[in-house]
């Protein structure tokens, strides 16, 4: 066979093998092996000698023409597999590769999930209830009448819309026990007792070190035949204990509200002085909770009797506790409102 034929037959060979190659290893060997030094091409050149002198000038046309179309051919496909044209080095797939930025959740929601684990531990269901609710569960049927001075302590954002009967005028929920009596209703009339937790978003016209006017609470209710103090005690320090750590003090506090009777306030140990006192909470003891048994009146709305039933209530401060969590050093609440990612990115 001529040198001129076995080359065009070389030539069609190596375009496939360069088209089929996937990797750039493979393609740097293949042009290796092709137009290296002791290559393939180089083997050809080795042959003119042997070919009759006229043949010559045409073989070495035709060698020149395909070592250059080879050339160019290795030359794109190093772009198409998109490595090594400046450096001339392979890619290295054992490096590490770019590591996305991770988010994590806000410390508020961060807060609900663990409070939603912790309490589902004790079985109580997370409930949802109206963010802009009537008068008559924010007050009324929590054993504060209209008018009464009780309802100040909740310095209520109103709605503008008129009153309508019973229900009296639209409120932003000023605390999560709103979700009380509409809870009790629906489990008395299917003869059910009551376990819930109910987390959600209040409102109140105030803002200092520890106070925004948006933030969250966290209802806890529990209605049934035989609800007691001691339970009420255990659910507490159990909460305590699991989400502060097991060196916080607890501390109830004789207090009143209108829907509990006996009311308590729950202070725990202060985590930033340990309990020594500081700016932040004064006396080394932070409030978290207002708690109590549920007034006879309140389970009366609810459709219990209360010479049958009793119940407990707690309602803590979402953003407060958090804060007040052991390894947290958050001084003033409303960082968690400023919206600075640089604050957050700390947790
Ligand atoms: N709702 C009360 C508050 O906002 C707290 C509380 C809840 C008190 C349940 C007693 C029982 O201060």
């Amino acid at each position: 066979m001529k040198l001129t034929d076995t080359l065009a037959e070389l030539l069609k060979k190596v375009k496939k093998d360069i088209f089929d190659v996937k990797e750039y290893n493979a393609l740097m060997s293949l042009e290796f092996r092709i137009l290296g030094r002791k290559g393939e091409l180089a083997a050809f050149v080795k042959r003119i000698p042997d070919i009759p002198l006229d043949e010559r000038p045409q073989a070495g046309q035709q060698l020149n023409a395909v070592k250059k179309e080879l050339e160019q051919l290795f030359t794109d496909k190093k772009k198409v597999l998109g490595l090594g044209k400046k450096t001339g080095t392979a890619f290295d797939v054992t490096l590490p590769g770019t590591q996305q930025p991770r988010g994590h959740l806000h410390l508020v929601t961060a807060a609900i999930t663990e409070f939603e684990a912790l309490f589902s531990q004790l079985g109580f269901n997370r409930r949802r209830y109206p963010e802009v609710e009537w008068d008559y569960y924010a007050f009324e049927a929590l054993n504060m009448p209209k008018d009464h001075p009780a309802r100040d302590e909740w310095e209520t954002f109103f709605m503008s819309e008129k009153p309508i009967g019973d229900m009296g005028r639209m409120v932003l929920t000023p605390h999560t026990s709103s979700g009380q009596v509409r809870e009790m209703k629906k489990r008395s009339a299917d003869g059910q007792p009551t376990r819930m937790i109910n987390i959600s978003k209040c409102y109140r016209r105030q803002i200092d070190i520890s106070h925004v006017p948006m933030f969250h609470q966290i209802e806890g209710l529990a209605v049934d035949k035989e609800i007691t103090m001691t339970q009420l005690i255990g659910v507490v320090e159990y909460f305590v204990k699991n989400f502060f750590g097991q060196d916080r003090k607890v501390r109830f506090r004789p207090f009143h509200f209108m829907f509990t009777e006996p009311s308590f306030e729950i202070d725990v140990s202060c985590g930033l002085c340990a309990g020594k006192g500081c700016s932040y909470c004064k006396d080394g003891w932070c409030e978290i909770a207002g708690a109590g048994m549920t007034h006879p009146n309140v389970l009366k709305a609810g459709g219990y009797d209360p010479d049958v039933y009793s119940g407990f209530a707690f309602g803590f401060g979402v953003e407060r506790a958090y804060t007040m969590k052991s390894n947290m050093n958050i001084g003033d609440i409303r960082q968690l409102y400023s919206n600075d990612i640089r604050f957050l990115e700390q947790f």
